[in-house]
C-alpha cells in the first residue's frame, strides 16, 4: 500500500479543516437558517452551540483520528471492535449521501458563477421564477454537478499534500478577500443598517427549542463534524500538534466565516426591502436581484465575485466530504486511490440524481413525502436524515464511545500530546465536564427532538 501521507505543516491542516468547515454552510444555509428563526437570537444561539458542543466534538473526532491513524470504521474498529466499527460506517455514510445533495447546491453555485459573469442571468426580471426554473432544469443541473464532481476528483486525486492542502492554501485566503470587499460594499447602501441591526441586536424571545434544534444542526453541517470527516483528517496531523488549540482555530475561522457572510446578506436584502425568511433560495434569489441594480458591468463583477467565491468554499468542502470514503477504501481494502476515487466520484454523482431532479424536474422525486401537510423533496429527505438527525447522532455515539469504551483517560492522554502543559490544567477540567456531561445529554435531547420534528 502506499504511504498514507499526511499534512506537512500547522498551517496545511488548519487550512484543510477550515477548507472543510467553510461551505456553503457557512455561506448559503447559514444565512437562511438565521434569517428564518429570528436573526440575532439564532446568532446567540448558535454561538453558544459551536463553543459548547462543535468545538468539543470537533477536538474528540481529531484525536480519535490521530491516535487511530485510520478512516472512520478502522478507528472505531481498533479503538473499540467490530461492533463500535458500525458507528464509523453510519459517518462514512452520512459523508457518501450528504456529498450527494450537496454536490446538487454546488452546482447551482458554478451555474450562477457563471450565468452571471458570463451569460445573462442578472436581465432576468424575476430572480424567484428564474432560480426556480433553474434549478428545475435537468441539464443545467445535470452538467455543473458533473463540472463540480470532477473537479473535486481530481483535487482528492492528488492526494493529502499535492491536492488537498495545496488547494485549501491558495482558495481560503481568496476566500476572505472577496467577503471584505464584498461586505464593505454591502454596508454602503441604502438601509443596509436596517438589515445589521435584524442579524446583531438579539430578541430574546424568539429563542425557541426550534431555535435550539436549528442551530445545533447548523453548527454540525457547518463544522463538518458527526460523519467522521475530521477522524479522517485527524489521522494525517503530526503528533507535535496542539488538538485544542487546532480545534479551536478552526472553530473561530469557520464562525467567522459563517458571521461575516451574514453581515454581507442581511444589509443586501434589506437595502431592497426583502425578507430574510425566504428559505434555501435567499442567496441565490435576493442577491442577483441586488447584483442588477448595480449596473451591468458592475453586477457582472461583483455578483461574479459573489457566486465564484461561493464555489470556493464548497470546493474545500466537496474534497474533505469525497476524501471521507476514499481513505476508508484505500485502507481497508488496500485498493489505489485512483481506482477508489473515480468510483466513488461516478457512485456519488449517480446518487445525486434524484437530488438533482427534486426541485421540478420530476414530479415523484419533487414530491417525495407527504405528510402532515408537508411536502418534502427526496432533497430534503436526505439532508433531514443524513445532516440534521445523522450527525448529531454521530456526535452523541461518539460521545458514547469516548465515555464507555476508549475513556477519557485515553483522550486526555492524546490531548496531551503537543500540549505539554494540557496534564492538570484548567483546559482539562472544561473539556472534561464539556464531553462527559454537557455534550453527551446536550445531543441526546436535540437529538430525540430534531427526530421528532423532522419526522413525527
Ligand atoms: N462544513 C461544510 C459546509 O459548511 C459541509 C461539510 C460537512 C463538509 C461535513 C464536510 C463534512 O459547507
Amino acid at each position: 500500500m502506499e504511504s498514507r501521507g499526511g499534512f506537512t505543516s500547522r498551517l496545511g491542516f488548519i487550512a484543510a479543516a477550515a477548507g472543510s468547515a467553510v461551505g456553503l454552510g457557512n455561506i448559503w444555509r447559514f444565512p437562511y437558517e438565521a434569517g428564518e428563526n429570528g436573526g440575532a437570537a439564532f446568532l446567540f444561539v448558535y454561538l453558544v452551540c459551536m463553543v459548547l458542543i462543535g468545538w468539543p466534538v470537533m477536538v474528540g473526532e481529531i484525536a480519535i483520528g490521530r491516535r487511530a491513524n485510520a478512516n472512520p470504521y478502522g478507528a472505531y474498529t481498533s479503538l473499540g471492535n467490530r461492533n463500535w466499527g458500525l458507528v464509523g460506517i453510519w459517518g462514512i455514510l452520512c459523508g457518501i449521501m450528504f456529498l450527494s445533495a450537496y454536490n446538487v447546491v454546488a452546482g447551482w453555485a458554478f451555474g450562477y458563477f457563471l450565468g452571471i459573469s458570463f451569460g445573462d442571468i442578472l436581465s432576468t426580471e424575476n430572480h424567484g421564477a428564474f432560480f426556480g426554473g433553474y434549478t428545475a432544469d435537468i441539464t443545467d443541473n445535470f452538467f455543473y454537478s458533473l463540472a463540480f464532481m470532477t473537479i473535486t476528483g481530481i483535487i482528492v486525486l492528488g492526494g493529502i499534500q499535492k491536492g488537498i492542502e495545496k488547494a485549501a492554501k491558495i482558495l481560503m485566503p481568496i476566500l476572505f478577500v472577496l467577503l471584505i470587499g464584498l461586505i464593505i460594499y454591502s454596508l454602503t447602501l441604502n438601509n443596509a443598517m436596517e438589515g445589521v441591526k435584524y442579524y446583531l441586536i438579539p430578541d430574546f424571545s424568539l429563542i425557541t427549542l426550534e431555535t435550539a434544534y436549528s442551530a445545533l444542526g447548523q453548527a454540525f453541517f457547518s463544522l463538518s463534524l458527526g460523519m467522521g470527516c475530521l477522524i479522517t483528517y485527524g489521522s494525517y496531523i503530526k503528533k507535535s500538534e496542539n488538538i485544542i488549540k487546532a480545534a479551536g482555530l478552526v472553530t473561530i475561522t469557520d464562525t467567522l466565516v459563517a458571521f461575516l457572510a451574514g453581515l454581507l446578506i442581511f444589509p443586501l436584502v434589506f437595502s431592497q426591502g426583502q425578507s430574510p425568511t425566504a428559505g434555501p433560495g435567499l442567496v441565490f434569489v435576493a442577491l442577483p436581484g441586488i447584483f442588477a441594480d448595480m449596473g451591468p458591468v458592475a453586477g457582472r463583477i461583483v455578483g461574479g465575485s459573489f457566486f465564484l467565491l461561493l464555489c470556493f468554499a464548497a470546493l474545500t468542502s466537496t474534497i474533505s466530504l469525497l476524501e471521507i470514503p476514499t481513505t476508508f477504501l484505500i485502507e481497508q481494502k488496500k485498493w489505489a486511490r485512483k481506482k477508489v476515487v473515480a468510483l466513488f466520484a461516478v457512485l456519488i454523482f449517480l446518487i445525486s440524481i434524484p437530488s438533482m431532479l427534486s426541485h421540478g424536474a420530476v414530479d415523484f422525486f419533487s414530491n417525495f413525502l407527504y405528510y402532515e401537510g408537508r411536502n418534502k423533496t427526496f432533497f430534503d429527505m436526505v439532508f433531514d436524515i443524513f445532516s440534521d438527525v445523522g450527525l448529531p447522532l454521530g456526535g452523541f455515539l461518539m460521545m458514547v464511545f469516548i465515555l464507555t469504551r476508549w475513556k477519557m483517560y485515553n483522550l486526555h492522554e492524546e490531548l496531551a500530546i503537543g500540549n505539554e502543559t494540557y496534564p492538570g490544567s484548567f483546559m482539562q477540567k472544561f473539556m472534561g465536564i464539556l464531553l462527559t456531561y454537557i455534550c453527551p445529554i446536550l445531543l441526546l435531547i436535540m437529538f430525540i427532538v430534531t427526530l421528532k420534528v423532522k419526522f413525527f
